[in-house]
């Protein structure tokens, strides 16, 4: 079965197809033929945040060519596809328009089934995506592999920070998520600060990866917010507004405002940059592993799989592993290429829907909406 997946929730238009082996969720077998981003990185990074109305218009004119670009790089032409499945929600509803349009013109001309998704359900599904070592992944090779079912699943990206226990089946029962800004946020928000454009998470693992290279010892110290009386739940307000606080002590920002690049009285310098990011970072992975952890073991969940956008950090990566290791549950993480947005875990989890329910479960679409605000596991 050939499946073309489509995404445009937020600032990324995607489109993946994916050959599925077998013929039931026990030999699924979803193999990634191709996987096309066009990221608009460029468009929003000096807005510090994705600007919907740009986004919308940039998702417009790249829908068709990445669509094509997927089919062709995967030599499988349209008229071997044997359903679609595209990001329904939740997401910016002028951008989830633009892919649910394209995917539904697609399926209605031939005749196809197309499954509607849940952008965190994709995200989930991720994890069951081929590892590819050869291509230097040799992390995700070691610790991959689909998590058996009952497992707890971490989704921590830039609009969720979110634990789910994941039934076989498909089932998702939501157990708490962030009372404030999501952890990707948080980054996006102090990277911004910092004048390192948007999405600001991979620049600052980067600016603490140079720290640790340099043997910088002087990263301050940021507040962990553990909250111990809400085990499920995360707040990362708090810190983010200590980073800015210590970035105005130091006259790096102006004290009545925050992000924008005027309100920089003065360049921040690479050292301090990295000296903060170290502090943040070594915060905000420290209360994101113990929670995690703690989520584990209080549920008595054998397997914890951690996904979504700040999943591709390395820090947190190496922490899972070593935490992992000594705490009795087994760790399952995505390709880190498949962790931010792309469309092969939109197309994967379409895929086993349809191995699950039958296409003709999904034949009844012209009607469906995206939704912004869908909640997954209620
Ligand atoms: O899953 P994703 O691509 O989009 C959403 O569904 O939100 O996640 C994007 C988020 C952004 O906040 C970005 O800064 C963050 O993931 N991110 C990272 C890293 N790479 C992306 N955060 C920390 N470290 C990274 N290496
Ligand atoms: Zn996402």
């Amino acid at each position: 079965m050939y499946v073309l997946g489509v995404e445009s929730s937020c600032d990324e238009t995607a489109a993946a197809v994916l050959r599925f082996e077998g013929e039931s969720e026990a030999d699924a077998g979803p193999r990634v033929l191709s996987s096309i981003v066009a990221s608009q990185e460029d468009l929003h990074s000096r807005f510090g945040g994705v600007v919907p109305e740009l986004a919308s218009r940039r998702h417009v004119e790249c829908i068709g060519p990445v669509i094509e670009e997927a089919l062709r790089a995967a030599q499988v032409p349209l008229e071997k596809i044997d359903a679609l499945a595209v990001t329904r929600g939740p997401g910016l509803v002028i951008a989830l328009l633009v892919g649910l349009s394209a995917a539904k013109g697609l399926a209605w001309a031939r005749g196809l089934p197309l499954v509607g998704v849940h952008h965190l359900e994709g995200h989930i599904f991720s994890l069951f995506l081929e590892r590819d070592a050869a291509n230097g992944d040799m992390e995700a090779a070691a610790f991959g592999g689909p998590p058996p079912f009952p497992h707890l699943a971490f989704v921590i990206s830039g609009g969720h920070t979110d634990l789910y226990r994941v039934a076989a089946g498909g089932g998702a029962a939501h157990l708490g998520g962030t009372l404030d800004d999501a952890a990707g946020e948080a980054y996006d928000k102090v990277a911004a600060s910092m004048g390192l454009g948007y999405p600001g998470g991979a620049a600052l693992d980067q600016l603490h990866r140079a720290f640790i290279a340099r043997g910088g010892t002087d990263a301050p110290e940021f507040p962990r917010p553990f909250l111990e009386d809400r085990p499920y739940s995360f707040s990362f307000s708090g810190l983010k507004t200590a980073v800015l606080n210590y970035l105005r002590e130091g006259g790096y920002l102006r004290s009545d405002k925050t992000l924008a690049p005027w309100d920089r009285p003065q360049p921040i310098p690479e050292e301090v940059r990295e000296r903060v990011a170290a502090g943040f970072q070594e915060a905000a992975v420290e209360v994101l592993a113990a929670k995690v952890d703690g989520a584990a073991k209080a549920l008595g969940l054998g397997a914890v799989s951690v996904c979504g956008g700040v999943a591709a950090n390395r820090c947190l990566r190496h922490r899972l592993m070593a935490l992992s290791e000594r705490s009795g549950w087994t760790l399952h993480l995505p390709a880190r290429k498949y962790c931010t947005d792309n469309a092969a875990m939109i197309a994967c989890a379409g895929g086993y829907a349809l191995l699950r329910e039958g296409r003709e479960a999904f034949m009844d679409y012209l009607e469906m909406d995206a939704d912004p605000a869908w909640e997954l596991g209620g």
